[in-house]
Order: structure tokens, then C-alpha cells, then sequence
């Protein structure tokens, strides 16, 4: 076994990383990457954190960094980054992306299925409903892991202080009933969601890796079914 001390392994090939904080609207918003190794030795990157020496390094000890994804159109800061450090990586939008971001060279938008390199290993859908935002959802077969970026944020309630924490908690993103942030619902068409959720509902997952806030490590489906009871038909 690797001796890793920023990525952390959370079962056979898939790792978590926790990045710094970003300000998202004055909330400080901590982030967290998920790392896959598909293939027998290329990384699959979603929301690609802050690089540092030491997380380059980690990176090499497990694989060769191959995929890039931004799951929606809020997580695509550091993009650039890794695109310099790991030239030979593709990167991959989402809906919107592209158009947000025309600086960025990206090789392909994640559609409503995988792509074939990760087929076999990962399957993948949009999340549909949302007139500003529509997220690129991932399931890692073998660990039973789903992987979200902004459906559901966590945060454990002493994160936050004063106002802010008042806030978070009117906003529904604190543990444990975190949720999808109550502007982000607001967008959505509930029974064009509730299509999506009971499509994401059919995958066998137990761990939800989250990007914001305290991730699921057991009974996933149950606080998934908690979590998105804003959707229709659930
Ligand atoms: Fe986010």
C-alpha cells in the first residue's frame, strides 16, 4: 500500500482529498475531490481541488492523473492548473460549462452516460430539472460509492458561526439534513427531478461522497431518500 498523507484511500481504488476552503458567497465553502483509479493504473479526477507539491506527488505514487471532470459549472477554478501540470489528461466539461468558460480547452461535456474509458467502471447521469444548473452524477461500481458535487451539501454545523451559521441552516445545507441549498432548489422543475432521482435511486450505492460538508460512509440510500424529499414523486 501507498504511503499517502493527503489523499486519503476510502476503499480499493477511489481516494478523497480535502482542498481548502473557497468563499462562495461570503460562506466559506470547503472542498473535496474524488480520485478513481480505472483501468489498472489512469486517475479519474472529479472537481479537481487546489494542486500542491505534495498532492502531485500522491498522485504519481497511485497512478497516471488521464480524466479531468468539472460535474457542473460551479467546480471548474483549478481547471487550468491541472491542465498545465498533466498535459496529457482530457478534460471534461459539464452542461454550461463551455460556454461559461470559452478560455478553457476542454476535450469533451459529460453527457447522460458514461464515457466508454470509464464505462465499465463507473456509470454516470445528468441530473436533470434545473433552468440554471444541471449536474453530471457519478456511481464507482465496485465500492458502491456515488459521487455528487452540489445535490447535497453537508457541513457540520460548527463550520459555520454567528450569522453565517443561521444562514446555512436556513439554506438546508447542515448536517444531518443536508440537502441541495434551497436557491439551487428553488430552480428546478420537482417532477423532472424526482425522473432523475428515481433513476440515481436504481444504482447500488451505500457511501455518498459529497463535495461540500460531512460525507455518507454507510446507509446512503436512506439519507438520499432524506435528502432529496423536495423532489417530486419521491
Ligand atoms: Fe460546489
Amino acid at each position: 500500500m501507498e504511503n499517502l498523507k493527503v489523499l486519503k484511500n476510502i476503499d480499493k481504488d477511489i481516494w478523497i482529498f480535502e482542498g481548502k476552503a473557497v468563499s462562495f458567497y461570503t460562506m466559506p465553502y470547503t472542498t473535496r475531490m474524488t480520485v478513481i483509479r480505472i483501468n489498472k493504473n489512469e486517475l479519474w479526477i472529479h472537481s479537481p481541488c487546489e494542486l500542491s507539491i505534495e498532492l502531485i506527488v500522491e498522485l504519481k505514487q497511485i497512478g497516471n492523473v488521464k480524466y479531468i471532470l468539472s460535474p457542473n459549472k460551479i467546480h471548474h477554478i483549478y481547471m487550468q492548473d491541472w491542465q498545465e501540470e498533466f498535459p496529457n489528461a482530457k478534460l471534461y466539461s459539464s452542461p454550461g460549462l463551455e460556454e461559461k468558460r470559452k478560455d478553457i480547452k476542454f476535450n469533451s461535456e459529460l453527457k447522460n452516460n458514461p464515457e466508454p474509458e470509464w464505462e465499465k467502471e463507473i456509470k454516470q447521469m445528468i441530473f436533470y430539472g434545473s433552468s440554471i444548473m444541471e449536474e453530471v452524477i457519478f456511481l464507482h461500481k465496485k465500492s458502491k460509492t456515488l459521487i455528487l458535487g452540489d445535490l447535497i451539501e453537508n457541513f457540520d454545523e460548527n463550520h459555520f458561526s454567528g450569522i453565517k451559521k443561521i444562514i446555512a441552516k436556513w439554506v438546508g445545507i447542515l448536517a444531518p439534513n443536508g440537502k441541495a441549498p434551497v436557491d439551487l432548489r428553488f430552480t428546478f422543475n420537482k417532477k423532472t427531478a424526482g425522473e432523475s432521482f428515481n433513476r440515481m435511486m436504481e444504482w447500488n450505492f451505500e457511501k455518498i461522497i459529497l463535495s461540500h460538508g460531512i460525507w455518507i460512509k454507510e446507509n446512503g440510500k436512506e439519507f438520499a431518500k432524506k435528502s432529496f424529499r423536495w423532489v417530486k414523486n419521491n
